[in-house]
């Protein structure tokens, strides 16, 4: 939780009440992930940069479920906006929780998650400069079609002109509204009530508000980002795929600087929060999720996906790896075609080869499980071998159990160890055993049917064949 600023006179709105028609989805707009996190909270996160006294979101449309997904955010004021009248109707909604309070309100967009934190901070600064009424945010772009547009008279900022109700001339116009302002606080609501909906839409237009300032010969400032891909708004999948492969970009190239290899960065995938240590290659296929950390000199091979793990130094990841919540000491080898599930810790130098899953089981340092076994609910010892095909039936059909196997125990291959069982320091298991006793320490554990060769058997079989025909 942020708790809200001492000090600061800084006010959030962010507007996400609109119906986001185009998305065609039962999931509210906003809520829709950008590279792995939902959009309204990468906008969040870049309004906690300049620290709030409050943050207000403004919620209409599916109200519910968006107040469910901030419902561990008691910094995050809800106003709801029924019926939606236009931007202007919306920031009215917030004078419930602003009233009586100066300073300057920041208003955002819930639906454009590429904003960068440094422009929020122009922006205030531009705004404070000024001493200004309201700061836009502006953009010039190659397809200006559908945003409001800037008209100046003598450089400055005179009005917004939306597309619906613009002029020819108007809409030759490239440099746009990005919907994103600051606004002097005390003036605000005033002057929200005299906007009319007098336009094409029958809306109350936030963007009148600057021909309302001109006229009272209020300052109104504009501030022009450099990038116009920061202020992209979403409002459709196409979109949501264009904004997170830019998002993707940014991420993949800021790991590049910090001297991690991308074998293909257009077909890797990692998420913002992720970190990679320096000399790390990343192969193509890879998706790397949520709160991942990987040390350095690791190599991840082709089509692996590694989400909320811990890597340490000099770990590889052969091709196929499922890698979900573990943890995996450095210079262990795990693949191709693991599977490591939550709560696996997976020791140093450790290996794990094809066909092997772990769930919240630990393989001590050294230890080899190298093909096709289940390892579950185990507590495995350094050093030791566990042999192909081994499973822990570590179910059964109600609870679940452990299995121990002490250092430097061996596993010969085609085990199944029925838990709770636990194989001492140093004992063997014999290939093919089903062990449902502790092995003590030093021991050789053999549970299998005895062998019986019998002599001269296909000869006989294949004489009573002949007769019988
Ligand atoms: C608005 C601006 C336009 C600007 C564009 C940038 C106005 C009148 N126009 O247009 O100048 O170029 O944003 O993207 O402001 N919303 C509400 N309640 C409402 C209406 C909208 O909360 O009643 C929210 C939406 O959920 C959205 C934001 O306000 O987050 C912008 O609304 P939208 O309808 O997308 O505005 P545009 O018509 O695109
Ligand atoms: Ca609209």
């Amino acid at each position: 939780m942020t708790s809200p600023a001492a000090g600061s006179d800084i006010h959030v709105v962010i507007l996400a009440a609109g119906q986001g028609t185009r998305m065609k989805s039962a999931l509210p707009k906003v809520l829709h992930p950008v590279a792995g996190r939902p959009m309204l909270d990468h906008v969040l996160r870049t309004a906690a940069a300049i620290s709030p006294a409050t943050t207000t979101l403004v919620v209409g449309h599916q109200a519910e479920a968006v107040r469910r997904h901030l419902r561990e955010r008691p910094d995050v004021a809800f106003v709801v906006q029924e019926p939606q009248l236009g931007t202007a109707h919306a920031v009215q909604q917030t004078e419930s929780v602003l009233a009586g309070r100066t300073g300057t309100v920041v208003l955002l967009s819930g639906d454009v998650p590429l904003l960068r934190p440094a422009t929020l901070q122009r922006l205030l600064g531009a705004h404070r400069a000024a001493n200004a009424a309201a700061t836009v945010v502006t953009a010039i772009v190659e397809r200006p079609y559908g945003y409001g547009r800037i008209v100046r008279t003598n450089g400055r900022i005179a009005r917004i002109v939306e597309e619906r109700d613009a002029s020819p001339a108007q809409r030759r116009v490239r440099e746009i509204n990005s919907g994103i302002y600051a606004f002097d606080l005390a003036p605000l609501f005033d002057a929200l009530r005299t906007i009319a909906a007098r336009n094409a839409q029958g809306e109350y237009y936030l963007t009148d508000l600057v021909a309302i300032y001109r006229r009272r010969k209020r300052p109104v400032e504009t501030l022009l980002v450099d990038d116009p891909a920061e202020i992209r708004g979403v409002n459709s999948r196409t979109e949501l795929a264009e904004v997170s492969a830019i998002m993707r970009q940014t991420k993949n190239e800021e790991l590049m600087a910090a001297g991690v290899t991308l074998i293909d960065p257009a077909t890797t995938y990692i998420d913002p929060d992720v970190q990679i240590g320096q000399d790390t290659v990343i192969h193509p296929g890879v998706v790397i999720q949520g709160q991942t950390r990987i040390g350095a000199a690791c190599e991840i091979h082709a089509c692996v996906r590694i989400a909320d793990a811990q890597l340490a130094d000099r770990v590889t990841i052969h091709n196929f790896c499922l890698i979900i919540g573990a943890r995996v000491a450095a210079g262990a080898s795990i693949g191709p075609f693991a599977h490591l599930r939550p709560e696996t810790e997976v020791g140093e130098a450790a290996k794990v080869g094809n066909f092997v899953e772990l769930k919240k089981t630990t393989l001590g340092a050294g230890s080899k499980a190298n093909h096709l076994s289940y390892l579950g609910d185990a507590t495995i010892g350094p050093n030791v071998n566990v042999g192909a095909g081994t499973i822990t039936c570590n179910y059964d059909g109600q609870k679940k159990y452990q299995t121990v196997i002490e250092e430097g125990a061996f596993i010969g291959s085609d085990t199944q160890l029925v838990a709770p069982v636990r194989i001492g320091k140093g004992a063997y298991v014999a290939a093919g055993s089903s062990i449902t006793e502790d092995v003590p320490p030093g021991a050789l554990g053999i549970a299998r049917g005895r062998q019986t060769n019998v002599e001269g058997w296909v000869e006989r079989r294949k004489k009573t064949a002949t007769e019988n025909t």
